[in-house]
């Protein structure tokens, strides 16, 4: 443990303790994956300015994300599938974020429900929504996420039908895995896995089996997605989601200036600017690239978060001097719980901090909200 410095080391564990297919789930990106490339490739053109012979005593990574305090401004993003990672990963996952302080979002897509985490955690989580065909079922998810005290409902923008990942068909991808020799062979060879996979009865989608009606076959996530997701999604749903929700409302998946200022007129309480982690469309910008632009375009009319290409705590700093109030990581924290479980999530969340720490002092700034334009060199 004490020799794993940055998310790459995580990435490394994680990729030797988690069965292929779901190691590959979370390491994938849309077609040639160069959205997903460029979204990291990105923040490496990005410099700052080292400042010195200031004061860099007492220095604070506190901020706030829609108006909840935060530890530092980097949520963990909500992910598919974070319990085939590790057993029982949205609880243990949940449970590192609430001890960090920093909030931890649970997508409609986990394994473990909304009800699970509730039951291990004491501070309010968010809750990612994607808006299915069936609309009782949609209304009912929201209900559930208001009994269980959620304090924002993060609305998923950029998926009503799924990016071709081709890792994933290859991979033949599912939950819980087939019963093929492959499949076997991939799990097999990963018996730390097995073992805590044996121990829980978390190992579908459990948000949705036993709560939806007439769902067909779940374990794969393509057939899954095009069966179940509304492709008719559009700006006039916000406002019922939002009625029904009566909470902090955060709109997710936005890139495009002008969908920013759609988005700012909705009342909701921040955007996210994403591509999905590149998951999506491939041949998109990079989060990083365009999230300048639509933090000016909608001034202060909406609250600017981002995710996409994080995997430092240098990033983060970029993405705040660049006009985000609040951060999100997926990948980072996916790898520390494939490698360590809760003990991973929470390394992972400490390496940021790290590393967030002591690039302010460099940049010669005592608090995370000071960071901003004229801290980067252009
Ligand atoms: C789901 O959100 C995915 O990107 O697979």
């Amino acid at each position: 443990m004490s020799m794993i410095l940055t998310i790459a080391d995580l990435k490394d564990l994680a990729r030797r303790r988690v069965p292929k297919m779901f190691f590959d789930y979370a390491d994938s990106g849309g077609w040639t994956e160069s959205t997903y490339r460029a979204n990291e490739e990105d923040f490496q053109k990005i410099k700052f300015r080292q400042r010195v012979m200031v004061d860099m005593s007492n220095r604070s990574l506190e901020s706030t994300m829609i108006g909840e305090k935060v530890a530092m401004p980097v949520a963990l993003a909500p992910t598919g599938m974070t319990g085939m990672q590790h057993a029982d990963g949205e609880m243990l996952a949940a449970q590192a974020a609430e001890e960090f302080g920093v909030p931890f979002t649970l997508s409609t897509m986990s394994i473990c429900s909304i009800e699970d985490v509730a039951s291990v955690t004491k501070k309010p989580f968010w809750f990612q929504l994607y808006v299915l065909r069936d609309k009782d079922f949609v209304l009912s998810l929201i209900d559930r996420a208001k009994a269980a005290k959620c304090s924002a409902l993060v609305l998923t923008l950029d998926l009503q039908i799924l990016g071709q990942r081709h890792k994933d068909i290859r991979n033949g991808l599912s939950a819980p895995p087939r019963f093929t020799p492959k499949h076997v062979w991939q799990v097999a060879t990963r018996p730390g896995w097995c073992i805590g996979m044996a121990g829980t009865r978390r190992r579908t989608f459990r948000n949705i089996v036993g709560h939806a009606k007439g769902v067909g076959d779940l374990t794969s996530l393509s057939s899954w997605t095009t069966e179940q997701f509304d492709p008719h999604l559009s700006w006039k749903d916000v406002a019922w989601i939002k009625e029904r929700w009566g909470g902090k409302l955060i709109l997710k998946g936005i890139l495009d200036k002008e969908d920013a200022l759609m988005a700012a007129k909705t009342g909701a309480d921040a955007i996210i600017v994403s591509n999905h982690g590149g998951r999506q469309l491939d041949g998109a910008p990079s989060s990083i690239e365009v999230l300048e632009e639509i933090a000016d375009a909608v001034g202060d009319t909406i609250e600017v978060h981002m995710d996409g290409g994080i995997r430092s705590g240098q990033d983060v700093l970029k993405a705040l001097c660049l006009g985000a109030k609040g951060t999100y990581i997926g990948r980072p924290f996916l790898y520390g719980l494939g490698a360590l479980g809760k003990e991973g999530v929470t390394k992972a969340l400490e390496i940021i901090r790290k590393e967030m720490d002591i690039t302010l002092a460099l940049c010669g700034k005592r608090l995370v909200t000071d960071m901003g334009k004229d801290q980067l060199r252009r």
